[in-house]
């Protein structure tokens, strides 16, 4: 049990005992539910100096609270009673209504956290057991002692070291050619599609978006006043053709989109199609949001480099994200779209949050600068590329005859067809065998329970793995 930090309580001399206020106060608390059974009280002497009064003051008002049931009084030590004499009452700390209007806001379900002992192939997320804390540590350190420490307000920008290390990253990894006056630092991709949303949409704007796709993007650009189109993808990635029928009927203001690997269905967008998009958004004037969530996990050939290293027009705000190749609790993010647009984004990221955690920023830059994050990043593609390889073994043996797939040609999971089989059915079986998988609904823009599923490997090791598909297997309906 923690200590408060202070303990105040309004005391006024002209109206009674002081004894009687600190008791009738701290009495008040307790029944409030601010002070809970078994919680600390300060000391008589801490009290009495942080009130002002003499300690015999702060005794005897203890003194009457014990008389009274609330508090217990140990040689070193005062708490609450853990048998209070009354049951709290619903005060200020468990209120749930407000007096003021509230607009009405329904974001995506989150997935709740699986029971202990499940094994989740839920999400494509990388493997928290393998973040390199280490090396993040020692850089973090280093750049808390450096003689400019990153403490103080800075860039909304994002830190100018980071931002060059990105773009060095982008120019030779992703055949972008970028200045650092190009690139936006934010928190994760999530925060760089909110502030496009604040600086591109005005309400009723339509922006396409892929079905199915990534609700996550969906809820942000509707809350920036989007009216969004969806549109259908294949094995090909975005149907193109019907973005132009689509743009036949209406002007839009955006199209989101994830290329590389289409999320969920992991395809990639093919030549001639990126062809077309990129001349529809220059003919159209409208913005391309190209989410590039997951660049450095392909195990196919080569990646196909990103709609943004052939955008000659100015028309591709390209998303990129740190996620997944090194961990999403850093929350670190960023941009990279022509200077007119980032000078806006940083406005409104200085009107949103000011600016990012400069310390982490300058820590990564650091080890993008001494290779060593590249480095990390080659050792867990030959991580992923193992656990996709025993996945799909896995999956083709025990099965084979229920589910279809294509090989994922990169990313962290598996989008797979389910062949005469009722999902929910199965999901709820699976649940009780301790395995979680995503499916339908979760991805499909109208929550049609389309028959396909994801399963992410990269979070698992080649045990959990087997596991996971054996317990799958046993909950077959
Ligand atoms: C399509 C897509 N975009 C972006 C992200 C990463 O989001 P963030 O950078 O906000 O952690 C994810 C992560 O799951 C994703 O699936």
């Amino acid at each position: 049990m923690t200590r408060p930090w202070t303990f105040p309580i309004a005391l006024d001399p002209r109206t009674g005992a002081l004894v009687s206020q600190i008791s009738r106060a701290i009495a008040g608390d307790i029944r409030r539910g601010r002070l809970q059974p078994g919680a600390s009280l300060p000391g008589s002497r801490t009290l009495a100096a942080t009130l002002g009064v003499h300690r015999n003051t702060v005794l005897a008002a203890y003194r009457e609270l014990e008389a009274e049931g609330w508090i217990e009084t140990g040689s070193r030590s005062t708490r609450v009673a853990a048998d209070l004499p009354s049951a709290p009452v619903r005060g200020v700390a468990s209120r749930r209504g407000t007096a003021f209007p509230l607009e009405p806001f329904a974001p995506p379900p989150n997935s709740p956290l699986p029971p202990k002992g499940t094994i989740s192939l839920g999400g494509g997320f990388p493997d928290g057991r393998l973040v390199p804390t280490d090396l993040l540590a020692r850089a973090l350190r280093r750049a808390l002692k450096a003689k400019v420490a990153p403490l103080d307000y800075g860039d909304p920008q994002g830190d100018l070291r980071f931002r060059t290390a990105l773009g060095v990253m982008l120019g030779e990894m992703r055949g972008l050619a970028v200045e650092p006056s190009e690139i936006v630092v934010t928190a994760g991709s999530q925060q760089a599609l909110d502030l496009i949303g604040r600086a591109l949409i005005r309400p009723g704007d339509v922006v396409a978006v892929e079905d199915p796709g990534y609700p996550r993007a969906w809820a942000t650009l509707r809350a920036a006043g989007a009216k969004l189109a969806p549109l259908p993808v294949d094995g090909e990635g975005l149907v193109v053709e019907a973005l132009e029928i689509l743009l036949d009927q209406s002007p839009i203001r955006a199209l989101y989109t994830t290329p590389h690997h289409q999320y969920p269905t992991m395809a990639t967008l093919s030549a001639p199609r990126r062809m077309r998009l990129l001349d529809l958004a220059r003919k159209h004037r409208f913005a391309v949001i190209e989410d590039d969530y997951d660049f450095e996990f392909h195990y196919e050939g080569r990646p196909v480099l990103p709609l943004a290293s052939s955008d000659t027009a100015g028309c591709v705000i390209y998303v990129g994200t740190l996620s997944k190749v090194l961990a999403p609790g850093l929350r670190l993010g960023f941009l990279a779209a022509p200077s007119a647009f980032t000078e806006t984004i940083t406005a409104h990221r200085s009107v949103t949050d000011y600016m990012g955690n400069q310390a982490f920023e300058r820590a990564v830059a650091e080890l993008m600068e001494d290779g060593l994050l590249q480095r990390h990043v080659r050792k867990m593609r030959r991580v992923y590329e193992e656990r996709r390889a025993v996945l799909v073994e896995e999956v083709g043996k025990r099965l084979g005859t229920r589910l279809a797939f294509d090989l994922p040609t990169g990313g962290m999971s598996l989008w797979a067809k389910a062949e005469g089989l009722s999902l929910p059915r199965w999901a709820e079986r699976c649940r009780k065998e301790e395995v979680l998988f995503h499916w339908g609904a979760a991805f499909d823009f109208h929550r049609r329970p389309i028959p396909f599923l994801r399963l992410g490997f990269a979070a698992l090791n080649p045990t959990e793995l087997r596991e996971a598909v054996r317990r799958m297997a046993a909950a077959l309906p």
